[in-house]
């Protein structure tokens, strides 16, 4: 089954996390008039050129190592497809789906679990090396900014794990909380044992339009990729939308990118203080949400009671890969509702 945040009309939901600021409105405008002028009526460009080009543009990156998907998640499907591997090994605890794919693939999935050192995870590259050299053929998983901690591993750390594991392993590194973080990343990179995976989702607040992408400096695996995707596999909407914002409104959208990682790392700490303060233990993060353990309550009891009393809805994080029923996900969202979130939560202290 797929385990995510989301899907309950009418509440205060804490268990997605998008951007608290989005969608830009020059974003939302576009679309509205795409949907106005009957967009929908036609296919979209079937080769996703002029798309291509404007994410590139955006990005400023070379349009010839991406390929446009149907959010992140078709980019991932994609990108294990084509590398068919015998091995996922995905650093944990992180993003859920890339079990399920592996098990789509037919490949075998092996977790390895970061440790928890002074009440935060630690990434170490030398035990992925190690690990890689028992499985044979594998494709290493890095969510980063990692979902549901918000660790970060630095762009130094993760170029230097793609050379050590060129020739033995590819790296797929899913980047898709990277702008709120303020995180450069790897795209860009010419690493060509590396496949990024981004998403306009989060940064935009755009769940619904569907818009993500693959990079990677390898022609061939870009090849298979195009060559296994679905013909029409972004709707026309979000198509002519983006091909448009993301060259015609570039600078001002990315000004919109920096002023939301400037009000979510202002509002992320203070809602860290406060959940510190009433006792729960508040994992150290980058991204747009925060990863909480707190003993003394079951998280699904948690959620269940926050719902019932409050209309809140949060993200029980036993389903990730070594988290327990005392760890819960929150997103981080604008002051007066994280406020209501920290009156919730006190009265569960
Ligand atoms: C780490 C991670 N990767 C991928 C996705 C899927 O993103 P998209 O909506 O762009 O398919 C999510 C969504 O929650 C996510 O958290």
């Amino acid at each position: 089954m797929r385990v995510h945040g989301g899907g309950i009309e009418g509440v205060l939901d804490f268990s997605v996390n998008a951007n608290p600021l989005g969608p830009p409105k020059v974003l939302e405008e576009e679309v509205a008039r795409r949907f106005r002028d009957g967009a929908y009526r036609s296919y979209p460009d079937s080769n996703y050129e002029g798309l291509k080009a404007a994410i590139a543009h955006f990005h400023d990156v070379d349009e010839e190592h991406l390929i446009a998907c149907n959010g992140a998640s078709e980019a991932l499907s994609l990108a294990l497809i084509s590398l068919k591997p015998k091995n996922l090994l995905v650093v944990s605890p992180s993003y859920g789906d890339y079990g399920l794919l592996s098990e789509g693939i037919g490949a075998g999935c092996k977790h390895l679990a970061m440790r928890e050192v002074d009440g935060g995870f630690e990434f170490d590259a030398e035990r992925v090396v190690d690990e890689v050299e028992g499985l044979g053929g594998a494709v290493v998983v890095i969510t980063n900014p990692n979902n549901p901690t918000g660790l970060v591993v630095e762009e130094a750390v993760l170029s230097k794990l793609a050379e050590e594991l060129r020739g033995r392993a590819w790296l797929l590194v899913d980047e898709v909380y990277a702008e709120l973080s303020g995180y450069k990343g790897l795209i860009g990179r010419e690493l060509d044992n590396v496949i990024v995976v981004r998403s306009f989702t989060k940064v935009f607040g755009v769940p619904g339009l569907r818009l993500g992408f693959a990079y990677t400096p390898s022609r061939r695996v870009l090849r298979r990729m195009e060559a296994i995707r679905p013909t029409w596999n972004i709707g026309t909407i979000a198509e002519m939308a983006f091909r448009k914002v993301l060259v015609e409104a570039k600078d001002e959208l990315w000004e919109f990118v920096r002023r939301s990682s400037r009000y979510i790392a202002e509002e992320r700490a203070k809602l860290a203080s406060s959940l510190s303060n009433l006792g729960y233990h508040v994992y150290e993060s980058r991204a747009n949400f925060l990863l909480l353990k707190h003993p003394w309550i079951d998280s699904i009891a948690l959620r269940d009671e926050l719902l019932r009393e409050h209309g809140i809805h949060v993200r029980p994080a036993h389903t990730f890969h070594g988290l327990t029923r005392f760890h819960t996900r929150i997103a981080v969202r604008r002051r007066e509702e994280n406020e209501l979130l920290v009156r919730a939560l006190a009265g569960k202290g």
